[in-house]
């Protein structure tokens, strides 16, 4: 059964009340301690690459390491995503090597870097979703810059993507009313919404306060939409104790804060369904590699490190697949094709919004017959 497309994972994920982690990989033992730790709790799983991790693994490396990830995991539905989808042009790519799930995020322009209008967001992720429901892919869109309160400012880039300098409140925090427009428009499988947290390491310079992390926000947006599926980004914990370890083995990283996975936990009921992680499985990596330089520098072979690298970042994503509520779900799944999915939208199962334009629809009836 392997790849479902995103919808499939978040409607079910939304039926039985419970969050979905998306881990960010760029190699082999990213994924391979992703699969494997979702095999141990048999959790349903998302793993997403950025523009970033596609050009540093290849396409078609990554492709043939998630077809490897599918035949060794036969019971463990996987949605490839990708994340942070700088233009149309970057999902399509996406969407012709095989992801099932794209995210659009025309919240910033296509330099990655300056916050958009609200029609320029519209009419990319509009285009998108044309594109990928013809072929039964879902979307994610972003409405809202992502980035800190506390800073009033993005957080850490992402492969050069991220805004820069000084931004307002109400780029910070996604509007409520807005999302509705955005959803309408643009028929969107999933949204992210912009509450306060950052990309990275340096989130928050104390345990965050309900003023600059907003969770209530969430509430809101779903009451208004409950539909849509809610993504938060940003979600990375950042450890205390893997800081420490990576300090004590030579790093250098300042004190930092994430979202306590209590406050995550509180986003989930309140409507969230998919959560991003990518910092946490960095530090978790780097604690381990750091260690094991440190301890043995008489040791070379990267089977050594790497392998420790892989378990550490293993129980990292158990442990947020368990705080989510992935626990057992794989098996319960349904499983539903892209193809399927196409149909599905092409018949207005998801709703007029999500139809796509009707050239595009009469091209996928007529590859479907
Ligand atoms: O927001 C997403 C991730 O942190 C991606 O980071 O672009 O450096 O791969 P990256
Ligand atoms: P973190 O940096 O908090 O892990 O967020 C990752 C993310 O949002 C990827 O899109
Ligand atoms: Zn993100």
């Amino acid at each position: 059964m392997p790849f479902v497309p995103l919808r499939v994972l978040l409607d079910y994920a939304r039926e039985k009340q419970f969050g979905i982690a998306a881990f960010n990989v760029n190699n082999m033992e990213q994924i391979q301690a992703i699969c494997e730790a979702a095999q141990e709790i048999m959790a349903p799983i998302i793993i997403q690459a950025s523009k970033g991790a596609r050009k540093y693994t290849n396409d078609i490396f990554l492709k043939h390491l998630m077809l490897a990830a599918a035949e060794l995991y036969p019971d463990i539905p996987m949605v490839l995503h990708q994340d942070h989808g700088s233009s149309p042009e970057v999902c399509l790519s996406a969407i012709r090597n095989g992801f099932t799930s794209v995210m659009m995020d025309g919240s910033l322009e296509e330099d990655g870097k300056t916050p958009s209008s609200f029609e320029y967001n519209v009419a990319v992720t509009r285009f998108v979703v044309d594109v990928a429901h013809s072929v039964g892919v879902s979307v994610e869109g972003e409405l809202g810059t992502i980035g800190s309160i506390e800073k009033m400012a993005a957080g850490e880039l992402e492969d050069a993507h991220g805004a820069v300098g000084k931004l307002t409140i109400e780029q910070l925090l996604t509007d409520p009313a807005q999302a509705v427009e955005f959803v309408r428009r643009t028929g969107v499988d999933a949204l992210a919404v912009a509450i306060g947290t950052s990309h990275g390491a340096y989130k928050f310079t104390s345990p965050p306060t309900k003023d600059v992390l907003v969770i209530d926000r969430i509430l809101e947006i779903h009451k208004l939409i409950p539909e849509c599926h809610l993504v938060m980004h940003g979600s990375s914990s950042v450890p205390q104790d893997l800081l420490q370890l990576i300090n004590k083995h030579g790093g250098s990283l300042r004190p930092a804060w994430g979202v306590p996975v209590g406050e995550i936990q509180r986003a989930i009921k309140a409507g969230v369904r998919k959560i991003n992680v990518d910092t946490d499985l960095r530090l978790a990596m780097t604690a381990a590699i750091r260690t094991e330089f440190h301890e043995h520098p008489d040791r070379f072979d990267p089977r050594g490190y790497l392998g420790l690298g892989r378990d550490s970042m293993k129980r990292v994503c158990r442990e947020r697949m368990e705080q989510f509520g992935q626990t057992g779900h794989a098996k319960h799944i349904p499983h539903v094709t892209c193809e399927e999915m196409a149909k599905r939208y092409l018949s207005g199962f998801y709703g007029e919004n999500a139809k796509p334009s009707p050239v595009l629809a009469r091209a996928s009836a007529k590859n479907s017959h």
